[in-house]
C-alpha cells in the first residue's frame, strides 16, 4: 500500500511517518518550547517535568533536545519503560555509568547515587536521566528518585532528571506524599495540541518532506483533520494517512473534505 501511495502521489519519502529525522521535525511553538525547556533543565542540572496527552510529541521533543547535546560531555540514560520499577531504573543507570549493578537494593541505591555524583567530577560528563512514560511510576519510585536528587551533600546537583509523561503525572505530583519531589521540580511544561494554523503548517511540512510542496490537501480537509485530531501530531498523522488512502481509492488527486471525513469516521470506529 505504501508503495502504491508513493507512486500515486509522487512522494520521495512516506510523509506522516514515525521515522522522521530530528533535523526534519516541524518547529511548532509547543515543540520548540518543550525542546528549549528540556535543554535548560539539562544546562542547569535540574529536575524537569514535561507532560502532554498521548501523541502530543513528548518523546519527539526529548529526542530533538538530546540530539543537540554535546555527546562527549553528556551521558544520557533514557528509560523507556519505567514499569521495570526503581531497581530496574537503578540498574540501568549503574550499567550506563560503567558499573555492575549490586544485588541488594540498599547497596544498589547507594551505588546509583555515588556513580551519578561521580560521573561529572571524574569523567567530566553530565548524566542526563530521562524517564519516559513517567506517569506509570509508582509513588515509592518517585520518592526514590527524589532521594537520588537529594543525595548530593553540597547544594549543586550532579545530574539532570527529566520526567516525561501524560497529564496525570503532573496531577500526581500535587499529591501530599509527593510534595517534596514537586518542590524540587524547577521546570514544568505541558505540550498542548497545535492550533489550526499550526496543524495546517504541520501537514504542509510533512508533505514537503515527502517531496510535495504544492497543495495536496484542501483547506476544508485540513480543518476537518485538525478538528478530528485536536491538533495532536500522532492523530494528525493517522488521519492524514487515512485521507491519502481514501483519496487514492477514489481515484482523486487532491485530498478533499469527503476523504478527510471518511478518515475520521474510520479512525473513530
Ligand atoms: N515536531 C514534530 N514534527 C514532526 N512530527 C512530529 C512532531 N511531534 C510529533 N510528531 C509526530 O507525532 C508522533 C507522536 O509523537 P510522540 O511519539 O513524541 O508523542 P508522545 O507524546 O511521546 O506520545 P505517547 O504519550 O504515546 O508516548 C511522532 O511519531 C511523530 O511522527
Ligand atoms: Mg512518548
Amino acid at each position: 500500500m505504501i508503495e502504491k501511495l508513493q507512486t500515486h502521489y509522487g512522494f520521495t519519502a512516506m510523509p506522516f511517518g514515525r521515522s522522521i529525522p530530528v533535523q526534519a521535525l516541524h518547529p511548532h511553538p509547543g515543540h520548540r518550547e518543550a525542546v528549549a525547556r528540556i535543554q535548560w533543565c539539562v544546562d542547569q542540572r535540574q529536575t524537569g517535568v514535561i507532560t502532554g496527552e498521548v501523541g502530543a510529541g513528548k518523546t519527539v521533543a526529548v529526542r530533538a533536545a538530546l540530539a543537540q547535546l554535546e555527546a562527549s560531555r553528556h551521558q544520557v540514560i533514557y528509560v523507556a519503560d519505567p514499569t521495570v520499577g526503581m531497581r530496574g531504573i537503578q540498574s540501568q543507570i549503574v550499567t550506563a555509568l560503567g558499573g555492575q549493578p549490586a544485588r541488594y537494593s540498599g547497596v544498589l541505591a547507594h551505588q546509583t547515587a555515588s556513580l551519578l555524583a561521580g560521573e561529572l567530577d571524574e569523567r567530566a560528563r553530565l548524566p542526563v536521566v530521562v524517564i519516559d512514560e513517567a506517569h506509570l511510576l509508582a509513588n515509592t519510585d518517585l520518592e526514590s528518585l527524589r532521594m537520588l536528587t537529594n543525595s548530593a551533600l553540597d547544594t549543586g546537583s550532579h545530574f539532570a532528571l527529566l520526567l516525561i509523561g501524560q497529564p496525570t503525572l503532573r496531577r500526581r505530583l500535587k499529591l501530599a506524599v509527593l510534595a517534596a519531589l514537586d518542590q524540587r521540580v524547577s521546570t514544568r511544561f505541558a505540550i498542548t495540541g497545535m492550533d489550526l494554523t499550526e496543524t495546517a503548517a504541520y501537514i504542509r511540512h510533512h508533505l514537503k518532506y515527502a517531496g510535495r510542496s504544492d497543495t495536496l490537501f484542501s483547506d476544508d480537509a485540513v480543518a476537518a483533520i485538525h478538528q478530528g485530531s485536536r491538533g495532536y501530531p500522532r492523530a494528525v498523522n493517522n488521519l492524514a494517512v487515512s485521507s491519502l488512502i481514501a483519496t487514492y481509492a477514489a481515484g482523486k488527486a487532491i485530498v478533499d473534505l469527503s476523504a478527510a471525513q471518511s478518515a475520521i469516521t474510520e479512525n473513530s470506529e
